[in-house]
Formats: C-alpha cells, structure tokens, sequence
C-alpha cells in the first residue's frame, strides 16, 4: 500500500486524457475555450497505460478518467479496455459532461464500469445554455437515460454558483425522488482558466445545506464512504442521496488518497497545487520502471497536508482551467 508523508494511504489516480471539451462551462473555461494542448503536448494512449500499469503495481487501486471531456479524444474506449484489464485494478470510472456518451455506454458496462459521474448544473435547458453555452441539454439527458438502463451508478456533479443555477438546488434534490442518483453539489472553486474573475465563494457548503434543508426538513445525514469528498444525505423515500462537496472549503483533505495526472502529464497531489513531477517527461526521456516508480515515491512522500497548503506555497494553477488540471 503507498502511504504518503502524512500517514494517508493513496490509492486513486485521476486521469485526465485530455484537455478539450464541446462544452464551455462558464466555471471552467471562457466562452472561445482555452490554448489546446498540442498533439505533441499531450500523453500519449501509450505513456497514460505504462503511468497507470507503474502505479497500479505500486497500490492505485482506483482510477478515474476525466478532462476536459473524455470522449472527445478520439478512440478513448480503446485505453478504457486497456486500463480496465489492469491486474490489481478494482475499480474503473469516468467523469463525462454526457454529450457524446449515451453510445457507449453499453460498452462502458462491457469493460467493467459500475460508476460514471455526469456533470450537470441545471433541469432547465435555457439555463443550460447559458451556464455550458451550448445547446446540448438533451443529449446528456439521454445519456443519463441509458446510464440508468444499463444499472451504471449515476452521480450528477452540479456545481453551484450565484446568479446561475441556484434556483436548480432545489430540482435537482427533487431528481433523486424518483430516480437512484447521488446528487452532487459542488461548491465553485476559481479553475476557470480566467474566464471570469472569481470573486470568493457566496455559496458554500452550509449555505447549500441550509437550503435543501428549508425545503426538505426532513432530511437525514447519511454515512459518508470511506475517502469520500462528499457529505452524504437522503430525503426518507427518495430512491437516490445527496451529496455535498466543499470543494473549495477544502474541509476533506485530511483523508486525501487521490493523485491527479494531468493531460501533459504532471502528477499533481493535489488540486491546489502547480504539480510536483513529470511523468511524460521522465517516460519520454527512456527511464526504467524503477527509476519512473522511485521518483513517484519521492513525490508522494512529499504532500502537502492539505489545499490551503498547496495555494499559500504560490501555486499559480488557481489561473488554470479544471480541464487541464484534470476535473
Ligand atoms: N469549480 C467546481 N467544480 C468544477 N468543475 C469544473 N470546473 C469547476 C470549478 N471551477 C467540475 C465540475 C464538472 C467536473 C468535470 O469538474 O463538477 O462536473
Ligand atoms: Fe467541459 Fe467539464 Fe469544463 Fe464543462 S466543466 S467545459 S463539461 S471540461
């Protein structure tokens, strides 16, 4: 088992594949996208399975894939089939915005994936529109059709922002009557590659609690998994919970097992941080599997101890965009 200088066992890796995206969510990215990674730039399908087959054998356990939006890079089912045949593996998921998704789901299911989290911040297709400025809404409705057809588990990540969607809070909760989703709600955090000047946080993790709650008095604190990042709730007789995530509260870091590579490859351990090491790089220059794992163990034997840590020692990723630090 790795476990790093502070005693936390890390065991997921968050893959970013790439840093593109048919979408433009106004909390990610600005409206005319960012300057895409060069073909050059980006890991290759072939560095991403030798990064991830290294880490597996040293005790990654987990894996996601994100973005940018997975399934904009072309052939990505063919390094999910390879990822999901790892030895050691337990589990492989996916972060997708649903655009492109709905057909490949049955595929997803094929390789193993129990899990997909689908980003969506509204039920209203104008709001939509205004929040990802494209006119998608349907599509990632059908794909959360097929996910649910196909007994994937469903979270619906939402991120919360002022004058956006926080009319959406109460729907969404609404949502999880019927269908067996988790729910969510993510505090905004200042990753949208400078589209727009974060101004602080105006809904945290309390404000959106004290929401549901005047709404749903009813509702129950429920045991939060082991490592997760969200405080877990349920509405008695709903079908699916509800999640709060105090992203930029930063209240979980204490049980931090995650590590993130980036689409050009950088190891980062966490997300407040610029990135401590090169994968790519060192896999480019014709290092050994030993020499590649001792310099992963060196980093991770240096982690901060929590996010707050990682921005006051002047990480400049709070300019960056989630796509390409990995969602
Ligand atoms: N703040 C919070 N979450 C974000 N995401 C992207 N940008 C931000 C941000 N600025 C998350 C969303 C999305 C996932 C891909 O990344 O939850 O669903
Ligand atoms: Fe694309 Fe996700 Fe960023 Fe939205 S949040 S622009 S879906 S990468």
């Amino acid at each position: 088992m790795l476990i790093d200088n502070h005693g936390r066992p890390i065991n997921y890796l968050r893959l970013a594949v790439t840093d593109r995206c048919n979408l433009r969510c106004f909390y990610c990215m600005p409206e005319d996208g960012l300057n895409w990674l060069s073909r050059k730039e980006l890991m290759s399908y072939e560095e991403m399975l030798r990064a991830c087959t290294l880490l597996v054998s040293m005790g990654i356990q987990k894996i996601r894939i994100t973005g940018g939006e997975p399934f904009v890079r072309k052939d990505i089912m063919s390094l999910l089939t390879s990822i999901s045949e790892l030895k050691g593996l337990d589990e492989l998921s996916i972060t997708t915005n649903g655009v492109l998704t709905a057909p490949y789901v049955e595929q997803l299911k094929n390789i193993g994936v129990k899990s997909v989290n689908l980003s969506l911040d509204t039920l209203d297709a104008g709001r939509f529109f205004a929040i990802t400025r494209r006119d998608e809404f349907a599509a990632v409705m059908a794909t959360l059709d097929e996910l649910l057809k196909h007994d994937i588990e469903v979270k619906i990540n939402a991120v919360v922002m002022d004058g956006k969607n926080t009319q959406d809070i109460i729907p969404l909760v609404e949502l999880t009557k019927e269908l067996p989703v988790s729910v969510r709600f993510i505090e905004e955090m200042p990753f949208n590659g400078d589209g727009h000047i974060y101004t602080g946080l105006n809904w945290d993790h309390i404000r959106i609690l004290d929401t549901i709650k005047e709404h749903f008095p009813e509702i129950k604190k429920i045991e939060d998994p082991a490592y997760s990042t969200a405080y877990n709730y349920h509405v008695p007789g709903h079908k699916g919970d509800v999640g709060i995530i105090a992203a930029y509260s930063r209240t979980f870091c204490g049980t931090c097992n995650r590590v993130r590579i980036t689409p050009q490859g950088t190891l980062k351990n966490c997300l407040y941080d610029n990135g401590v090491l090169n994968v790519k790089d060192l896999i480019r220059a014709g290092k050994s599997d030993a020499d590649v794992k001792e310099s992963l163990l060196i980093a991770f034997n240096n982690r901060v101890k929590d996010g707050w840590e990682a921005e006051s020692l002047g990480s400049t990723g709070i300019h960056e965009s989630m796509a390409t630090i990995g969602g």
